[in-house]
């Protein structure tokens, strides 16, 4: 490649990378730098259930979910040096917990850019594209 057609390519991935940076936490589109996490109410007993995320920059809102309803957001982490959290409330008739939905590092909640999970009365659990799901206990005590 020649200087001039090297410099033109370096323009055009930093003018892509800065653009992308610009999306809002709710932009879906593709973005190999994005990871998607998706929550569904799996609750039994066809339990309502309200889920509020938040980061440190972002407030989700508070949404309502009946049975099998899901709620996504997408987001870049920070990289290379990982600090991105996100935090969930759950509630339902007389149940009310927290839970570290995303955590930069840690591998069983993090590991994927598709991030599933199915809420279970006992817990969340992250479905993986393959194999079993991974389950979680709510996190102990009131963040
Ligand atoms: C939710 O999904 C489960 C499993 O697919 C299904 O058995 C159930 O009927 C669904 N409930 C509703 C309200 O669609």
């Amino acid at each position: 490649m020649s200087p001039l057609l090297q410099r033109v390519v370096l323009l055009c991935v930093l003018t892509l990378l800065s653009v992308h940076n610009i999306h809002g936490v709710h932009d879906n589109s593709i973005d190999l730098f994005r990871t998607h996490v998706n929550v569904v109410n799996t609750l039994e007993d066809n339990l309502d259930l309200t889920l509020h995320c938040k980061s440190k920059d972002d407030d989700l809102g508070e949404h309502l979910l009946h049975q099998n309803d899901s709620f996504s957001w997408s987001f870049r982490p920070k990289w290379p040096i990982g600090t991105t959290l996100f935090f969930c409330s759950f509630a339902w008739t007389g149940e009310f917990h927290y839970f570290d939905i995303f955590i930069d590092g840690d591998t069983g909640r993090t590991d994927c850019d598709d991030c599933n999970w199915n809420v279970h009365k006992s817990g969340p659990c992250r479905i993986p594209d393959h194999g079993e799901p991974i389950c979680f206990p709510w996190n102990k005590g009131i963040k």
